[in-house]
């Protein structure tokens, strides 16, 4: 029988297939349609100190192969998602989690941080310094190596659980930002959130998205992330979550033999709300199909 187990820096994971933050809200949304346990672990909706509503709409524009979204930050704020909305989570889901957390400032994400390394449900903190649609935040700290080390720095101080620094592939050389955040004590990166993208509507002639742009994702992505992520995995020495147009169970082989040891999907929840179990129950065939025994063997198998 093929093993498709793997690990996150001591967490088994029984297999690596993990919803991507803000496809998937808090997870049990997702309960009324399969048994959410089977998943390697949920990364939810990425969390700022206060609630925010968001970008005006429209947020959404369809393109080929994938879609741009300006959400900005929609969540409900640090107290009410460890107060409400992960005790909710905790009727469905029993294995250990990943807070995905959002700032504006290094006292945001310390705060965030903080918050959530008191929630047992909390295995790994995922540190999002690449939203792209936010003014002051997210990605103004992911393309700069100094500002995102010291993101990693505050995070690292404050919390005992894996912080995993989420990345932006909208920067000229990822793998001088990942070797910042790996120098100031990040136990792994996630990679990669959106490209910057827009579409422009015929009949107004103006940009589809109220706020012009957004971040593109989706299946048109992919071979960037399986780039990116086999340049970092050759640059540092911690784990990679690996995201960006998984869509089938021979994406996430592709995927770890690059360098991912997890794999998030995302903007494929979207199309299809049965992707990730899709996913997990094709993984042991198309392990099978291509000889490999245990999935954790292949991971940076392609290097
Ligand atoms: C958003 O909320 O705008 C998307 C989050 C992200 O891309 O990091």
């Amino acid at each position: 029988m093929v093993d498709i187990s793997t690990s996150l820096s001591g967490i088994k994971l029984d297999n690596p297939v993990i919803p991507a933050s803000g496809t998937f809200g808090f997870g049990y949304e997702f309960a009324d349609y399969y048994d959410i346990n089977i998943l390697g672990s949920i990364s939810f909706k990425g969390t700022t100190a206060e609630p925010r509503f968001g970008n005006p709409t429209p947020r959404i524009a369809e393109c080929t192969e994938g879609l741009i979204n300006s959400v900005g930050l929609q969540n409900p704020g640090v107290e009410k998602v460890v107060g409400e909305e992960l005790p909710h989570l905790a009727k469905f889901y029993k294995k250990p989690l990943i807070a995905n957390i959002s700032g504006f400032s290094l006292d945001e994400y310390k705060l965030c941080a903080e918050k959530m390394n008191e929630v047992d449900q909390v295995g790994i903190i995922e540190v999002n310094i690449s939203c792209p649609n936010v003014h002051g935040g997210g990605i103004s700290f992911g393309t700069n190596p100094e500002a995102a080390a010291s993101v990693a720095k505050t995070v690292r101080s404050v919390t005992n659980k894996p912080v995993y620094i989420k990345l932006t592939p909208n920067v000229t050389d990822i793998t001088e930002i990942a070797r910042a955040v790996e120098a100031e004590g990040a136990d792994g990166i996630s990679m990669i959130n959106t490209l910057l993208g827009m579409r422009i509507n015929l009949r107004t002639k103006k940009p589809v998205i109220a706020n012009k742009m957004g971040g593109f994702s989706g299946p048109a992505i992919f071979p960037v992330a399986c780039r990116m992520i086999y340049q970092v995995y050759e640059a540092v020495n911690i784990p990679i979550i690996g995201m960006g147009g998984v869509r089938s169970a021979e994406d996430v082989v592709e995927i770890m033999l690059a360098g991912a040891s997890a794999v998030q999907v995302g903007a494929e929840n979207l199309v299809n709300p049965y992707a990730c179990k899709d996913i997990i129950e094709a993984l042991p065939a198309v392990c099978e199909k291509y000889g490999i025994n245990k999935l954790s063997d292949i991971i940076g198998g392609a290097h």
